[in-house]
């Protein structure tokens, strides 16, 4: 019961967040209903939605709640300020409250008596902040909380952090605090607060240990919650961009939208490493040195709209590479070293079956001969000259006098296995031709 009367709000502050974004760019001001937006202080807007009071002061560098707001509201969104503290009593004027969505801050103490009054709260975002510690105290006075983020905080899984695991472990709190993980000690480090032993936190001889900059083994399998920020507003987004890696993050949430892994060092994309993350709709891989993909690299990307490989270390895609992105339509290729040989054949032929695709940088840097060409231009030259020579006895042994040189080039390339080297495989291409006949 309490779920279902929990889920169309969570959509409610979603949605929240995506006019506040449509409004701020001018667009959505027309559309977004002629509720009369009210400004108050620190130029919050306040607007009515479905009947819901919502007041909006996100990134606005507050450093604290600001008196002097309308304590009538139900839904406060405070994402993408500068709060450090929450003190007691901080919320208690908004005695009807239902939503709360504190993340990205930068708050490292929540005093036990700072969520007074709350009783009606039931979604409480309190995800990339830094929180070290906090017990379930604070979450009393909540009654009715159902949902409640804590991941991306640096918490320190020690004694005093017990109340607050054991409450998350409760059955019935499902919605509370998943993907939260241990940064501290390093023994702990990366461990699920849901599924930590909670026996160990206060067990004699744990040791607090401070977490090294960079924890050991660091280079592989790094988690993903752990390194990199997952927004949920205004769409599940990670931004892992900069961060040193070199490969892509382990346990990334499953509901993520859009993942920037720009500016990293993963040169080498394995097989079904994107498979967990089935709705992903963007993925930047732009500045990461990649070298190569392997023919599976993209597997389950089925809804995949935008791809940004750009300034890479490319030069030609592995046959299938691009084989399960049926819904693309953005693909950045530039700044790589393409190279015009034979190998860039499936690329283009790929592109030439997926016309919906919107593809940008596409230039050969090698051979001599093809530099700065698009590598359209190449393959065209290819396909008019390369078979000419040859042709000129193949005309009077084939069955397939109609055929241009164009579209034998493109019947064979219909063929996988026989794709590499043309010249090698000229002979037995024609042979293939005359069978399909
Ligand atoms: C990537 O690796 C190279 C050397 O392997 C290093 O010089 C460079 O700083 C790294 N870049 C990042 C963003 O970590
Ligand atoms: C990918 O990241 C780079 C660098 O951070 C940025 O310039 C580019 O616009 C991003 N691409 C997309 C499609 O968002």
């Amino acid at each position: 019961m309490r779920l279902l009367t929990t889920l169309p709000l969570l959509v409610l502050v979603l949605r929240a967040a995506e006019t506040r974004k449509s409004a701020r760019s001018g667009r959505g001001r027309a559309h977004s209903r002629a509720n009369a937006v009210k400004r108050y202080v620190a130029d919050c807007k306040g607007y009515v939605e479905y009947g819901a009071k919502f007041l909006d002061c996100q990134e606005h560098r507050l450093t604290a709640v600001l008196l002097g707001w309308p304590e009538d509201i139900d839904h406060l969104l405070l994402a993408q300020n500068k709060i450090q503290v929450l003190q007691d009593n901080t919320f208690s004027h908004f005695r009807k409250l239902q939503s709360l969505d504190l993340q990205q801050n930068e708050i490292s103490l929540i005093e036990e008596g700072a969520f007074n009054g709350l009783s009606k709260l039931t979604i409480l975002l309190l995800q990339h902040n830094r929180l070290q510690v906090a017990t379930e105290a604070m979450l009393i006075p909540m009654v009715r909380l159902s949902h409640l983020r804590l991941h991306d905080n640096p918490w320190r899984c020690s004694c005093q952090l017990d109340s607050l695991v054991r409450f998350l472990q409760v059955p019935s709190n499902r919605h509370m605090g998943n993907f939260a993980k241990c940064a501290e000690p390093t023994h702990l480090w990366g461990q699920h607060l849901k599924q930590l032993d909670a026996t160990l936190l206060c067990s004699p001889e744990f040791q607090p240990v401070a977490l090294p900059s960079r924890p050991p083994g660091i280079q592989k399998h790094l988690d993903a919650t752990l390194l990199c920020h997952t927004y949920v507003f205004p769409k599940p987004l990670l931004e892992c961009k900069s961060r040193g890696l070199k490969t892509i993050p382990a346990d990334i949430p499953a509901s993520i939208v859009k993942m920037d892994l720009s500016f990293n060092n993963i040169t080498h994309l394995r097989p079904k490493e994107f498979v967990a993350v089935k709705d992903l709709k963007l993925l930047n891989l732009s500045s990461n040195g990649l070298e190569r993909i392997d023919t599976d690299a993209f597997a389950g990307l089925l809804y995949l709209r935008e791809l940004d490989l750009s300034n890479n270390n490319l030069r030609y895609f592995s046959y299938g590479v691009l084989e399960d992105l049926y819904y693309l339509r953005i693909l950045s290729l530039g700044g790589n070293p393409w190279i015009c040989d034979y190998n860039i054949h499936y690329l283009i032929y790929w592109l030439k079956h997926h016309p919906a695709v919107d593809y940008t940088g596409l230039v050969c840097s090698e051979p001599h001969e093809f530099q700065g060409w698009p590598v359209e231009n190449y393959v065209k030259t290819y396909n008019a000259e390369c078979p000419k020579d040859k042709q000129v006895g193949s005309q009077t042994d084939t069955a397939q006098p109609g055929l241009t040189s164009q579209e034998l080039i493109a019947e064979t390339e219909e063929v996988p296995d026989l794709l590499p080297n043309p010249l090698r495989d000229r002979r037995r291409k024609k042979f293939e031709i005359i069978r399909l006949n």
